[in-house]
């Protein structure tokens, strides 16, 4: 196996940061491939946390090249805020060049009026939840063939006339929502410093990551949000605006299918979701306020309560379909430990009883049918093996395995590295 794709199987905020972050120790390459800042992933190495947003969670990894591929949006404020604070952690060198950290040329821009228009629709009647990050915004113009890849920022007056454009198609945009749209000075102005430091980190990625697969190099494609938010697959419109199924992964740098070896999906032992939209196991309850506590539920980007609710198997077996799945890693089992019975959602079924699918746009009408599994007590961060597990929790894993028909080859017990029970090499085979 040399080419890995680690995809959310759920809303988002699964693990993929820490399940990333081990798996590099063997990766040559780790490459992002949508998404922007409004990915938080987390990696917890000792008594340190460090969250990324916009560069892969490989980085901690010195020997390992971190790509941000061209289906990304990119913030360059936002990216250069995130290597200081990492240089000054010293995780990152200070003379930072493209070999450590690539960025993609064809990747687009993220500019300051992204920002306002996603923070001003978020205070009117359309809100979704978004992170404000400008992160749709941004897909728009790109999608609207007016965005600006970041590759134009090697001729300043080739992005002075881009922005001109973008900003013509936005003013009244930005009037209708109580807002003033920059000059293309003041844009320009913020741009430059940025577009000094990033134009040397810039390149081709597309070919780099194809090179480095074809050579057999381990490279790990890490998704961002996860499947339901996947802009084609998930609960529209509450969704983010990219392809963060692992088809992303291709669309998203340049590699093509056939290429790929292997495709893992990242599930919590529960569920949660940030922002609007459907829910359909979500627990308004003590039980759901419990998970919040247990589990340290609140975004890592916008530090958002996150909602909780039991685990949904259909919405599982979806996400195996869409994104293809090989293999799960099931995280945060360790959250499940002192709750009592715990249920599982294993169908759905309208009001006459008759089975449904898995609603992924309308809940209405649709009722999860639950089976109780018995809970378990026992602290599982010390756990290495499945043997280590309480029989309950090895049931509640095997439970999952079955239903849904996909092995499971990582169980996670903690935010830590080796609070992991790792079943099978990622790149073996
Ligand atoms: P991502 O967006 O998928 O990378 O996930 P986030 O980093 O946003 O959220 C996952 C949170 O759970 C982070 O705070 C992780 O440190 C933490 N975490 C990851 N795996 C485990 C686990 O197995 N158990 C516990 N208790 N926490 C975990
Ligand atoms: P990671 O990579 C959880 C959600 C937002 C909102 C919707 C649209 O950390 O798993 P956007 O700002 O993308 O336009 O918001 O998508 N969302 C996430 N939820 N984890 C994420 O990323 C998310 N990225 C976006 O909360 O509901
Ligand atoms: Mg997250």
């Amino acid at each position: 196996m040399t080419a890995v794709v680690i995809v959310g199987a759920q809303w988002g905020d699964e693990g993929k940061g820490k399940v990333v972050d081990i798996f590099t120790e063997q990766a040559d390459m780790v490459v992002r491939f949508g998404g922007g800042p409004n990915a938080g992933h987390t990696l917890v190495v000792g008594d340190d946390k460090v969250v990324v947003r916009l560069i892969p969670s490989g980085i901690l990894h010195p020997r390992t090249r971190c790509v941000l591929g061209q289906g990304m949006v990119i913030d360059p404020a936002s990216l250069f805020v995130e290597i200081d604070e990492l240089v000054r952690r010293g995780r990152l060198p200070v003379e930072l060049d493209g070999g450590r950290l690539a960025v993609s040329d064809r990747a687009h821009a993220i500019l300051p009026y992204h920002v306002t228009i996603d923070t001003l629709r978020e205070q009117g009647r359309g809100a979704l939840g978004t992170t404000k990050r400008g992160v749709g915004p941004c897909y728009e113009d790109k999608v609207g063939r007016r965005g600006l890849p970041l590759g134009a920022l090697r001729d300043m007056d080739k992005t002075r006339a881009i922005v001109g454009a973008a900003l013509e198609a936005w003013t009244p945009v930005l009037q209708a929502l109580g807002g003033m749209a920059p000059s293309v000075d003041d844009v320009m102005r913020t741009l430059e410093p940025l577009a000094a430091r990033l134009v040397p980190l810039l390149c081709d990625t597309s070919q780099l990551v194809e090179a480095a697969v074809r050579a057999k190099k381990k490279v790990l494609f890490e998704g961002a949000q996860g499947t339901l938010l996947d802009i084609d697959h998930g609960t529209y419109p509450f969704v983010t605006s990219s392809s963060a199924s692992a088809g992303g992964a291709c669309v998203g740098t340049g590699v093509g299918p056939t290429r790929i070896d292997k495709v893992f999906g990242l599930v919590k032992a529960y569920s949660t979701r940030v922002g609007g939209g459907p829910f359909p196991t979500e627990l308004d309850d003590a039980t759901g306020e419990r998970l919040r506590q247990k589990g340290a539920e609140f975004g890592s980007v916008t530090g958002r309560p996150r909602r909780t609710g039991w685990l949904d198997l259909p919405a599982l077996e979806y996400a195996v379909r869409v994104n293809g799945l090989d293999a799960l890693a099931l995280t945060k089992l360790d959250v499940l430990t002192g709750l009592g019975d715990l249920k599982v959602c294993v169908a759905y079924r309208a009001a006459d009883g008759s089975a449904r699918p898995f609603p992924i746009d309308d809940a209405k009408g649709t009722m999860p049918v639950y089976e109780t599994l018995p809970g378990w007590t026992e602290p599982l961060d010390r756990a290495r093996t499945l043997a280590d597990l309480p029989k309950a929790a090895r049931e509640y894993v095997a439970f999952i395995e079955r239903r849904v028909g996909c092995p499971i080859e990582l169980v996670s017990v903690g935010s830590r590295r080796d609070e992991t029970i790792l079943l099978v090499d990622p790149f073996a085979g």
